[in-house]
């Protein structure tokens, strides 16, 4: 067979500090390699339901919890295809690269979609929202919590209410937060909160999630060419009636999800795995003033799962990068019109401060020679 591998080390893990995919621990890869039942099998059902309901607590709502053979951006056109008629207006708020890519997809789809953004770095405030939405009356809202191209969190707790208010349905990308940022559902009234896994969940990719109300189902049935392979209809009717999905999804995947899930609710915790990504979060910012960097985020809304660090020694980003992968750690580059302008430190999933802080330090010697 052939030997195919990611590391010089053969076979060992590259210590990935990427914002996704991201290190998988060994356990979770020892759950994928057990042998397979059906999808169509009492015991899949049990598992999927294991799945679900853990995905529930995770986001703190009663809603039904949906599993995509997909990435994110599979349910990011699936919510642009189910909840936005032809008639309607979608706002989409864009501060970065992903959400551009969520308006992109309402173009492409050819629904009425208006983008309302800001500078790159800064989040969209209560203020923002409040102007944006006094402008005209949207059928559906769609926003970031996490922008992981430029590392800004949006203060979704503050802003989600008025969006509510506005009478439009709120979907919520949560890729590169959910599972490593508390975000809870239902005290929000998020419609559509959705991630992929090979983030905050440190997860292999090829698998994405979310929360659906049920307000987005009824509506969803008011919605026309709404598609086969993402209908929000008929994967839900699947899963409730049967713990299942419609079609075959990739069932070792889905036992490290639900294996996955019993680790953070039952093993580390919530509130301790969310306390940990905001601790890595600070350490990675004290170290970036220590290195006489500057984070490219405004000053409050920094990220708590993706730091994107400003290039204001003005180093040569990709030498670093490859230096760094040398000694067996991988960060990356700045995403879209911010390569070589910052680089970004993925600090997600099961990286611990150890892990960080020797990682950490072995970049400041590369930035020394760099210099
Ligand atoms: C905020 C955000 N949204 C959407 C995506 C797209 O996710 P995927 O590659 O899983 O489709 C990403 C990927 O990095 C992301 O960070």
């Amino acid at each position: 067979m052939t030997d195919v591998h990611f590391n010089k080390e053969k076979g060992s893990q590259l210590k990935l500090f990427t914002p996704g995919p991201v290190h998988v621990p060994e356990r979770v890869l020892k759950e994928m390699a057990k042998p397979n039942d059906t999808h169509r099998s009492k015991a899949y059902s049990e598992m999927h339901k294991m799945a679900t309901d853990g995905l529930q607590k995770l986001l703190f709502t009663n809603n039904e919890c949906l599993i995509f053979t997909s990435s994110a951006t599979g349910i990011m056109e699936a919510c642009v295809r189910n909840l936005i008629k032809e008639d309607e207006k979608a706002l989409f708020f864009s501060i970065g690269a992903f959400g551009d890519r969520w308006y992109d997809i309402g173009i492409t789809n050819g629904k009425i979609s208006v983008k309302e953004g800001v500078e790159w770095g800064k989040a969209i405030t209560t203020e923002v929202a409040q102007e944006a939405l006094s402008k005209d009356k949207y059928s559906v809202v769609l926003i970031q919590a996490n922008e992981t191209s430029t590392g800004v969190y949006n203060p979704i707790d503050d802003v989600a209410p008025i969006i509510k208010d506005s009478g439009a349905l709120l979907c919520v990308d949560a890729t590169s937060s959910m599972a490593g940022v508390k975000i809870e559902v239902d005290k929000l009234a998020i419609d559509v909160c959705l991630a992929s896994v090979q983030k905050c969940f440190a997860l292999p990719p090829g698998l994405a999630v979310c929360s659906i109300s049920d307000v987005a189902i009824k509506k969803a049935e008011q919605v026309k060419n709404r598609g086969l392979y993402f209908d929000f209809i008929d994967l839900n009717k699947r899963h409730v009636s049967k713990h299942q999905t419609p079609t075959t999804p990739p069932i070792p995947q889905i036992r490290a999800l639900t294996a996955q899930l019993d680790f953070i609710l039952n093993e580390e915790g919530l509130e301790k795995r969310f306390e940990r990504h905001e601790q890595l979060a600070k350490r990675t910012r004290t170290w970036v003033h220590e290195n006489n960097l500057e984070m490219l985020p405004e000053k409050g809304y920094e990220s708590n799962t993706v730091s994107t660090i400003k290039n204001s020694l003005d180093l040569d980003i990709s030498k670093m990068i490859s230096m760094l992968l040398d000694k067996g750690y991988r960060i990356v580059n700045g995403y879209g019109q911010l390569v070589n302008k910052t680089f970004r430190i993925g600090h997600m999933g099961e990286i611990q401060l150890e892990d960080l802080g020797k990682m950490l330090d072995v970049l400041a010697d590369i930035i020394s020679e760099l210099k």
